[in-house]
């Protein structure tokens, strides 16, 4: 099986190692990229890493191709929308009816599209840090027994953290496409974290009266048409002194990216205007990027914070 120049030692993280290479016997061409990419990370990064590893191997098992494949697919179509972005400055589609035409109602794009979005949590370390801010930073700074709302999971894996957390009464998830609650549905039941959230099918524009003392929005916000109108709609979800875990990449485009904006603080402005304060916030450029030279470059930055209402 190929194996990036940098070995990983499958002693010590044996599902990330079995996954590198079975990802490389699909997609030839990322040996360099995950060179540069597993070969400057610290112990403690491989360690998250094989941690990460684990749970999707237990996830893909039986379908390992599938999601591979399904990996690769999104890479082409990612090319595909960056090379717009970088021609034009802007975003391929503007509003929700043509993302949710060409995206959220194709049942086989959508579920290609999640499980390759599953995998960008192993490979792309923009998604691998905002996953461990999330396992490492928000969880615990919740209070003991949470309710906890994920709006759009999507693959599930950051609702599947949530449902496994003994300190989480109870969990929900809602998504405006059938696809990815059945992809959400299909992690939750792979990863058993003792319970199953109550999944509805939900456009968050019509939520039902309800409140939450824990809120994700993770990768959505830039979904949206109106995203002051999001905001506007997630505020009253929050319980007094609720806590809402927002992550936004910018200059990120995708085939139903919507709204940009193009700095990390231009982000905490638009959130602090929406009547947020907050708590910590959390960079994370490319895989194999610069903060700095992200942020002069205006490339893509995971933009990650722990919010509560001001
Ligand atoms: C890119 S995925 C995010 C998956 C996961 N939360 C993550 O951070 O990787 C975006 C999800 O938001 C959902 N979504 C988009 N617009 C929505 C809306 N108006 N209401 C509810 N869900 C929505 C999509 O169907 C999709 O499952």
């Amino acid at each position: 099986m190929p194996q990036p120049a940098m070995q990983i030692d499958p002693s010590l993280f044996p599902h990330l190692s079995r996954l590198v290479s079975q990802q490389l016997a699909v997609y030839p061409e990322h040996a360099k990229l995950f060179d540069r990419r597993f070969g400057g990370e610290s112990p403690e990064a491989l360690a998250h890493l094989e941690w990460l590893a684990r749970k999707v191997a237990k996830l893909t098992a039986g379908a390992e191709q599938t999601f591979l494949q399904d990996y690769r697919w999104l890479c082409d179509r990612q090319v595909e929308e960056e090379l717009y972005f970088r021609r034009t400055g802007r975003y391929r589609l503007d509003t929700f009816s043509q993302a949710y035409e060409q995206v959220y109602s194709d049942a086989a794009y959508m579920t290609r599209y999640m499980n390759g979005l599953l995998m960008t949590q192993l490979w792309w370390s923009n998604h691998t840090s905002v996953m461990a801010f999330f396992r490492n930073g928000y969880l615990p700074s919740l209070g003991a027994d949470y309710s906890h709302l994920e709006i759009g999971p999507g693959h599930g894996l950051f609702l599947a953290l949530a449902a496994e957390d003994q300190r989480c009464r109870t969990a929900t998830g809602w998504d405006i496409s059938a696809a990815s609650i059945e992809r959400t549905r299909h992690a939750l039941e792979s990863l058993d974290p003792g319970r199953m959230p109550d999944l509805v099918l939900q456009d968050l524009f019509a939520s039902p009266t309800a409140q939450f003392d824990s809120l994700v929005f993770s990768e959505v916000l830039e979904h949206m048409e109106n995203p002051r109108a999001a905001l506007d709609a997630i505020r009253p979800l929050l319980s007094p002194g609720g806590r809402l875990f927002l992550n936004m990449p910018i200059n990120s485009p995708a085939p139903d990216h919507l709204f940009n904006v193009e700095t990390p603080s231009e982000l905490r402005s638009f959130l602090e205007d929406a009547g947020f304060s907050v708590l910590e916030e959390h960079l994370a450029p490319a895989t194999n990027q610069k903060l700095d030279q992200s942020v002069r470059k205006k490339l893509t930055i995971s933009c990650a914070y722990i919010l509560e209402r001001s």
